[in-house]
């Protein structure tokens, strides 16, 4: 029988050095004029070989469905979907596996919290508490069900320059009514890196139950569900080096028993008959159908190779990237960086660049070969906040060097010069 060989287990280059790193990664070794400046991790991250080898020998080797086959291949396959999950489950400090879900992305878990916990749970007269720079998908979820239920949404306010204010929180959470929190780790649009612990503790205290929306976190800083405190946590696989169409939602053990299914279908139960059903366990009870395995198997080679970096290594880099590029963009004349001082920020920088409408920055930015995002990045209560439409994002990962900021500095030279 073929072997399955863990080849994202090759060892890594240390001490972190981000230019070894990138010629991992096969985008960055393809030829093209210009090269490749990727400053749009914060999208989507892009892939080592590592995961994509790990896929390929899934499809080559042991393609089957999973806890289906009482054949070899097919258990090889359900042992590797079942490391993944174990894998995360250690990765995030998790309890159990058994608590970790798979989804198709951060999107997904929030919606099932809010479909499952929240339609269990909440009633006229509750009220769910969010913050002012939450992404869409966890502001929109909770919109849906509040207008169902007749719950109330409250907002934690950011300041001007794009931090969570906390004086209101007290209050915000005094009259009993907060039944559920849901907080961003790290803003996707500021890098903001919150104060989610001190939020978590305050949430609890009140009764309300606590979601975090760690999407651009858990991929690059070492982030502890049991160190945080919080209930429930949801990620994603394509931020963090991995596949798209893999997330996962981490939840309390006792909270996910407790909530009905969310998707119904197969696998998902333990015995059907005709008019009703009885559900399988955690965590399979919600996992519905035939699931992203090779995926999952994806995410497991990512989350081996992130170890291998050191995930404080990850986000120290993030770190000392942000601070050349918060100088350098300050050359920069006309250039508005919005977000917080460089101590409470991760590896995200928005900024505007005069009245240049930052899509027309981009254009000129892709002409350099250099990829930014530009827009509302998804939080337009949160542009809306800062008073403006739209922003040009730059975002980093572990293969980003200096010399994609100097590129960027100098498309964004460019761009004043054809529009100034
Ligand atoms: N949420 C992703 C972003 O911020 C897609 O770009």
């Amino acid at each position: 029988m073929a072997q399955w060989t863990a080849t994202a287990a090759l060892p890594q280059p240390r001490p972190f050095d981000p230019r070894a790193v990138r010629q991992q990664f096969p985008i960055f070794r393809a030829r093209r004029e210009p090269p490749l400046v990727y400053l749009d991790s914060a999208a989507t991250s892009q892939k080592p070989d590592a995961v994509l080898e790990a896929m390929n020998e899934y499809y080559s080797l042991y393609n089957a469905n999973i806890h289906r086959g009482i054949y070899r291949i097919a258990e090889q396959a359900t042992a590797a979907y079942e490391d993944a999950r174990a894998h995360l489950a250690r990765f995030l400090n998790a309890g159990s596996p058994r608590e970790v879900i798979f989804t198709r992305n951060s999107t997904e878990a929030l919606n099932l919290i809010a479909y499952s916990w929240g339609r269990a749970n909440l009633r006229a007269g509750d009220a769910i508490l969010l913050t002012e720079m939450e992404h869409h998908s966890n502001l929109v979820p909770w919109q849906i069900l509040a207008a169902e239920r007749q719950v109330e949404l409250r907002f934690i306010p950011m300041t001007p320059e794009g931090e969570l204010d906390l004086e209101p929180l007290p209050r915000l959470l005094g009259d009993g009514r907060v039944k559920l929190v849901s907080v961003v780790h790290v803003s996707n649009v500021l890098g903001t890196v919150n104060p989610v612990a001190e939020i978590v503790s305050a949430a609890r205290a009140a009764g309300a139950v606590v979601v975090v929306d760690a999407s651009q976190s858990v991929p690059h800083l070492p982030v502890d569900v049991r160190a945080l405190g919080c209930d429930f946590l949801a990620c994603t696989g394509h931020k963090m080096l991995g596949p798209t169409g893999i997330g996962a939602l981490w939840g309390r053990r006792e909270l996910l028993e407790a909530m009905p299914p969310f998707l119904g279908g197969g696998e998902m139960i333990r015995e059907v008959k005709l008019t009703e059903s009885k559900w399988n366990e955690l965590p399979w009870k919600f996992e519905a159908g035939t699931m992203a395995i090779a995926e999952a198997v994806g995410l497991g080679a990512a989350l081996l190779y992130l170890e291998g970096l050191g995930m404080d290594a990850v986000f120290a880099h993030d770190r000392e990237l942000a601070a050349y590029a918060l100088g350098r963009l300050r050359e920069v004349p006309d250039l508005r960086l919005l977000g917080p001082p460089l101590e409470r920020r991760g590896g995200v920088i928005a900024f505007e660049l005069g009245d240049i409408h930052p899509h027309d920055v981009a254009t000129v930015l892709d002409s350099h070969g250099v990829a930014v995002r530009a827009g509302h990045h998804c939080a337009m209560p949160l542009h809306r906040k800062l008073g403006v439409v739209a922003s040009v994002r730059a975002s980093f990962h572990c293969y980003s060097v200096p010399e994609e900021v100097d590129a960027l500095v100098e498309g964004l030279h460019h761009a004043r010069s054809v529009f100034g």
